[in-house]
């Protein structure tokens, strides 16, 4: 065999690196290799011994965003009530909980690998199609259903849009991670895990049918617009998987890289009217574009002036609207073209990826939330003027209306206003109302029914609940109690791409 320049480059310092230089190394060397030691014997059985997960969530840098290393000590004294994770106070110290902590917010001494093997291994068909029936087992307007995620406990509900009551509960993979993607007839669900296990599930008859590990650390999925094809984003590995959207058979997969670096992949969605998938890339000034209607699956590459980790479409796909890393601006991108053809001045962070649009007599007008700043951007998209910075109580991660709504509903979810909700004429751009659903706790993300008559909001907490306002009048309607209930997604809003939600 020959050996690489680099392969040789990587054995000369990996032995460099073994070789004990001095005492000093050596002694922190033995505490580094005592807690490894400790992980494989009390905590490798449930998380991999590569901590890719297992039982348990996998325990990698890249997975634990949500937690702070003082909260994973915690976890590891004390487990988690109601779950697997056990309490391990009465085997090991606060000093090797901590040191333990700080190891899995260590990256792996080897890149992780999840190869085409790896992920064809894990495919499970729960239901083959033809053990199953074609009605659904319940009574309801199918188009008006919503799935609630319920992140506190890693569940989902399936709820009645009319009635709303819920129809069934059902536990998901650990941390569901961007919004779960409907089938065009409404009755599959697909839906993404931190983790990188993609799960259908069948409404109608309220199983999961097939799931499939496609990657260690993934941020969303897509889903074609003729329903055929899966298509999911990854961090860890590089790359996008593109399944079939029947049972999840694994089809293809794209490793991400320019000419001189691999890149995580921010985000992938659909563009119905382009019949392909377009991906943002977090690392790479790239742009992928892939054709689902062309037997190869075809991948064009735009370059891009900035990189782009959160992005928005107009309403008929031609235009994309990106934020750059920096937080300062948003660059236009006409799909058509692949030219940049505007730069918007939007400071502070602009949250495209939860922007709406909607039609007013001026012309098609967007609306952007701002992760570190109080204010909301309007921008008018015949001319990518801005035409208004409308304050609010605080810095927002979700705007939402519906073409059946006079309103926009947007929370000030960082900050400590957490607990309000504006609400915002379309035409005047005025704050008409200010809610707060249950003072002291975080109000967020509104869906709307099919119709656009009421708005569903969660209050985002661990005993949370989902509260059903009178989109008009803006009463309260009902609360359910809920688990931390993330998001919800109306069948008829997402399949027929209505704006004023996100796709
Ligand atoms: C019997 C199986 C099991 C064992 C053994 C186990 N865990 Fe866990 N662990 C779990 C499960 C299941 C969860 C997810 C709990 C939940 O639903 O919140 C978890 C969660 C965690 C979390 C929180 C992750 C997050 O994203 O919030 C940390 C940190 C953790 N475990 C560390 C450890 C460490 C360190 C050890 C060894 C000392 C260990 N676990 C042993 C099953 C296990």
């Amino acid at each position: 065999m020959k050996l690489s320049p680099s392969l040789l480059f990587a054995t000369l310092t990996l032995s460099a690196f073994t070789t004990p230089a001095s005492a000093a190394d050596s002694t922190s060397n033995n505490a580094a290799s005592d807690t490894e030691a400790l992980y494989q014997t009390h905590c490798a059985a449930c998380h991999h011994p590569q901590r890719l997960g297992g039982l348990g969530p996998a325990l990698l840098p890249e997975s634990l965003g949500r937690i702070r290393p003082k909260q994973a000590q915690e976890v590891i004294l004390h487990g988690r009530a109601a779950t697997q994770m056990p309490a391990f106070a009465d085997r090991i110290t606060d000093n090797q909980a901590s040191q333990l902590a700080a190891y899995l917010f260590q990256p792996a001494a080897v890149t992780p690998q999840w190869t085409d093997e790896d992920i064809r291994a894990s495919h499970i068909i729960h239901f083959p199609k033809s053990g199953l029936g074609d009605k659904p087992v319940f009574d309801a307007d199918l188009m008006n259903l919503f799935i609630v995620v319920e992140s506190g406990d890693h569940h989902a509900t399936l709820l009645d849009g009319d009635a709303f009551k819920p129809i069934h509960r059902f536990k998901t993979r650990y941390a569901l991670h961007g919004g779960p993607k409907f089938s065009p007839d409404g009755r599959y669900v697909y839906f993404a895990s931190r983790d990188g296990w993609i799960s259908q599930f069948d409404i109608y008859n309220l199983k999961t049918v097939a799931e499939i590990r496609v990657g260690l650390n993934t941020r969303n999925l897509a889903l074609s617009a003729d329903g055929k094809w899966v298509m999911v984003a990854n961090y860890l590995p590089q790359n996008l998987v593109l399944l079939n959207a029947d049972r999840l058979s694994p089809l293809k997969t794209f490793p991400v890289s320019n000419r001189e670096q691999g890149s995580r992949v921010s985000a992938v969605y659909t563009a119905p009217q382009r019949n392909s998938f377009i991906a943002a890339m977090k690392d790479i000034r790239e742009l992928w574009e892939i054709r689902y209607d062309q037997p190869a699956f075809p991948v064009r590459k735009i370059t891009t002036e900035d990189y782009l980790d959160d992005f928005f479409f107009d309403q008929d796909y031609r235009h994309l609207i990106g934020a750059s890393r920096s937080g300062e601006s948003g660059q236009v991108i006409d799909l058509e073209s692949g030219a940049t053809i505007a730069t918007l001045n939007l400071p502070g962070m602009p949250h495209l990826g939860s922007g709406i649009s909607w039609e007013t007599e001026q012309g098609p007008l967007m609306m952007t939330p701002h992760l570190k700043e109080g204010a909301l951007s309007i921008i008018n998209m015949k001319d990518w003027s801005l035409v208004k910075t409308l304050p609010t109580l605080g810095p927002g991660f979700f705007t939402r209306s519906h073409d059946g709504s006079p309103y926009i509903w947007v929370d000030v979810f960082f900050g400590p206003n957490k607990d309000k909700l504006h609400v915002i004429d379309k035409e005047t751009l005025e704050i008409i109302a200010t809610l707060a659903p249950e003072p002291g706790k975080t109000a967020a993300h509104v869906e709307f029914t099919k119709d656009g008559r009421f708005a569903l909001v969660s209050l985002w907490e661990d005993n949370g609940a989902l509260i059903v306002y009178d989109a008009l009048t803006l009463k309260e309607v009902t609360r359910l109690p809920m688990s931390k209930p993330s998001g919800k997604y109306n069948v008829y809003n997402k399949t027929h791409y209505v704006r004023g939600t996100s796709h």
